[in-house]
């Protein structure tokens, strides 16, 4: 191989791995948003807004247990947001994405989409990975204990 074929190869792979560093609003985009629209303002009869700062807000302590479980074990169940029902609909875990990746996702719903602080650390989203919160946990830590 030729030093510019080499340096070419190099180089491809640096800005191969810079894309592959995405933001949690790509990643959000290219994984979530099928099913809870764009910038997660949800698909009415599909997916629920994830624009709903009064449930982050309520949820308060137990806000990145609730987020970290539902990326990690998924979702089903009758679920009442911002005055419209959800039901039939199963949200399938997306535990097949990294935990670094599901850090940024949930930081950016929590941070940019509803402007509050905070979000799960790496280390409850592998914890969940390993054992994974039951739907009827989720609906529990939903309505608020
Ligand atoms: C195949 C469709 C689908 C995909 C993909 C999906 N979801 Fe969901 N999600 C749903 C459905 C449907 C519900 C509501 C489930 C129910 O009715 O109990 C839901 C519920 C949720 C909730 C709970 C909302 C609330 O009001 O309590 C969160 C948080 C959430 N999803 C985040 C995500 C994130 C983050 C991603 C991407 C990593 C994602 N979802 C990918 C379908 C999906």
């Amino acid at each position: 191989m030729n030093k510019r074929v080499s340096l070419a190869l190099i180089v491809g792979c640096m800005l191969s791995g810079a894309a592959a560093a995405q933001t949690g609003q790509e990643l959000f985009t290219a994984n979530c948003s099928g099913c809870h629209g764009a910038d997660a303002h949800g698909i009415e009869g599909l997916a629920p807004s994830l624009h709903n700062p009064d449930l982050w807000t309520k949820l308060g302590a137990h806000r990145d247990n609730y987020i970290a479980g539902v990326v990690t074990g998924g979702m089903s169940g009758k679920i009442e947001s911002l005055g419209k029902t959800y039901q039939g609909f199963a949200m399938p875990p997306q535990s097949f994405l990294s935990s670094a990746d599901l850090v940024q996702i949930t930081h950016y719903i929590i941070d940019d989409v509803n402007q509050l602080k905070g979000g799960p650390s790496e280390a409850l989203i592998d914890q969940y990975k390993q054992k994974p919160l039951t739907h009827g946990e989720l609906h529990k830590l939903r309505s608020g204990g």
